[in-house]
Formats: structure tokens, sequence, C-alpha cells
């Protein structure tokens, strides 16, 4: 049975450790934020939800990372939002540094965990973390790809008027607009979409897709956590009962697709270990460029954090 740390108390890392408790996987989660009594109210309010759900996990809150110690995953959703006019890069200088910050705590009690990244902008500061961690690539990376997918899949099953259940789909790419759904890996209880859908439909529910985050952030002020709390809690999951899921996440690229020193959105398989499988799909010409299209974005990000010589 594992220990899981969510550092961050807010909207989503409240989520994920409630989702966490619920399905009941790991014997322990400790919610930790800068606003201790904050995460102690979050965490004691999950802890009493356990008889009424019928789960074991035990959930603290805490501010002290020396209640980290020992953590085999840690999920780090400390940093601010956005609002609306924002885009999830005009929040580098001020998550920058909160991610490079808690990622250096968190490694002075525990020696080797799992670290998944949600803060944004994503990519980047998946980045931040690999760096300040010290780990191998295998064991940091960051979700979007799931919660972008899911996005994708939810509004495929309002146009198809079938169950989300059935729809499964890839995206790859950064976790922003130039993301990369791929229609042609997207099948409906095993159907290709293309047979059930019309073209200029499909195409615009890629284009709303892309902009998922966005049209969210408009209707609450603030950015989303239910899909994104419950994604980074299936990751846990497949962690921890190494499950080997295959699931697009953020991971750094050793020259997959032509494209290396990079974190990006793609298929990987993951378990216990982490990262088990960078999986590599033979890309056509259009797709591939978008790809790279993408990578060229979030490159342009990854400048400014290099200009910021967080150390
Ligand atoms: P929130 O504002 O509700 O919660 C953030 C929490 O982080 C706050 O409770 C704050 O006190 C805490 N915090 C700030 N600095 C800290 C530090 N140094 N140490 C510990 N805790 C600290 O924000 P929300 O909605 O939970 O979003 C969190 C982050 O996740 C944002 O950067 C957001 O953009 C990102 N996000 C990423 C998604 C993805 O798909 N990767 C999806 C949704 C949100
Ligand atoms: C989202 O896509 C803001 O990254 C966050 O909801």
């Amino acid at each position: 049975m594992s220990k899981v740390t969510v550092v961050g108390a807010g909207n989503v890392g409240a989520t994920v450790a409630n989702v966490l408790a619920h399905k009941d996987i790991v014997n322990e989660i400790v919610l930790l934020d800068l606003k201790g009594d904050f995460a102690k109210g979050k965490a004691l309010d999950s802890w009493q939800q356990a008889p009424i759900d019928y789960y074991s996990t035990k959930i603290t809150g805490t501010a002290d990372y020396r209640k980290t110690k020992g953590s085999d995953i840690v999920v780090i959703t400390a940093g601010i939002p956005r609002k609306p006019g924002m885009s999830r890069d005009d929040l580098i200088s001020t998550n920058a540094k909160i991610v490079t910050s808690v990622t250096k705590s968190i490694m002075k009690y525990s020696k080797k965990p799992i670290i998944i990244v949600v803060s944004n902008p994503l990519d980047v500061m998946t980045h931040a973390a690999y760096k300040a961690s010290g780990l191998d690539a295998s064991r940091v990376f960051g979700m979007a790809g799931i919660l972008d997918t899911a996005r994708y899949r939810a509004f495929l099953a309002t146009a198809l008027d079938c169950s989300p259940k059935d729809l499964q789909a890839v995206l790859m790419g950064g976790h922003g607009d130039t993301m990369v759904p791929l229609p042609r890996y997207t099948t409906v209880a095993g159907i290709p979409v293309t047979e059930l859908i019309g073209k200029d439909e499909l195409k615009a529910i890629v284009e709303r897709t892309k902009k998922g985050g966005g049209e969210l952030v408009k209707l609450m002020g603030t950015s989303a956590w239910y899909a994104p709390g419950a994604a980074a809690a299936q990751m846990v999951e497949s962690i921890v009962k190494d499950d080997n899921r295959i699931f697009p996440c953020c991971a750094r690229l050793t020259g997959q697709y032509g494209l290396k020193n990079i974190f990006l959105g793609v298929p990987v398989k993951l378990g216990a270990s982490g990262i088990k499988q960078v999986i590599e799909l033979k890309l056509n010409k259009s797709e591939t460029k978008l790809l790279h299209k993408s990578a060229e974005h979030v490159n342009a990000v990854m400048k400014t954090f290099a200009k910021m010589k967080i150390s």
C-alpha cells in the first residue's frame, strides 16, 4: 500500500485527494498547502466522508513537509490558476518558482518518489520539477492528456448521443491551444469515429477541445477541477496497481517523434516504476507537422523559463 502526497489543497489538489480516497487503493494521503489550516480542513472533510462512502484511506492536511516523509507518489497542484483572459503561459512567472521550491522540499523527505505535475503551464512546469528533483524522467511526468482527451470524448459523446464510456481517443502535444487531437485514432466502441460523424462537426469538436480549458475559465472565472482531479487520480491508480494503462501524459522525449529534450504530451505506459514506455505512433505528415508546431510553442515558453534562471 502506498503513501501519496498532494501539494496544493485548492480546487484541483483537494479533488485529486478526494477522488483517490474514494478509490481506496492507497493507505495514506497527505494534503499539503501553504495554508495549513485550509489543507487540514479539506482533509478532515474528506475523512468525514469515509464512513458514508465506505473507504479507509487516511487523509491528513498540513503545511509541514516532514509529514510527507516516505511518499511513493507526489502530485503537484500548487500554484495559481488562470483567470479569464489569461493563457496558461501567463502563469509561468509565479508558478515556476512555486513548482521548483515545492519539488525541492518534497525531495528532502522522500528519496525516490514518482512526481505527477498538474500546475500550469504544464509542459514547462513538468520540466521544472524534473530539473529540481534530479529524478529519472520515467518518474517525473505531467497530467494534461487524460483531461484533454476526456473533454474531446465528452464532446463527441454529446454529439453522437452515446455513452462517454465507449469513446476511445488519443491526443498529443502540449497542454494548450496547440494540442493535437487525433481523429484517426478515435473510436466509438471500436468503430472509427469518422464513420459516425461528419467532417465539419468533427473539426468543430477538435477546435472546441483545443480551447476546452478556456471555455471553463470563461464560465467559472477560474479553471476546472473535477475532471483534472479525476485525471490525476487515474494516473496514480495505474501506478499503484501497476496496471500498465496507456494514457496520454506529458513525458520527456529523447528522440521519439523526432523531438528531444522537451516535455510533451504523448501516449505512455504507466505502471509501478512510472513511465515504462513512450509509445511511438506512426503519425502521418500533417499530424507530425501539428505535433512539431505544438513543440515549438512549448519550446518558446521554455525559453521564458530559462531566462528566469531559477535554481
Ligand atoms: P487553486 O488556487 O484552487 O489552488 C492552488 C493551491 O496551491 C492554493 O490552495 C495555494 O495556497 C496553493 N499553493 C500556492 N503556492 C504554494 C506553495 N508554494 N506550496 C504549497 N501550496 C501552495 O488552484 P487550482 O484550480 O487547484 O489549480 C492549481 C494549478 O493547476 C494551476 O496552476 C492550474 O492552472 C493548474 N491546472 C492544470 C490542469 C492540467 O490539466 N494540467 C487542469 C486544471 C488546473
Ligand atoms: C485546464 O485545461 C486550466 O489547464 C487547465 O482546465
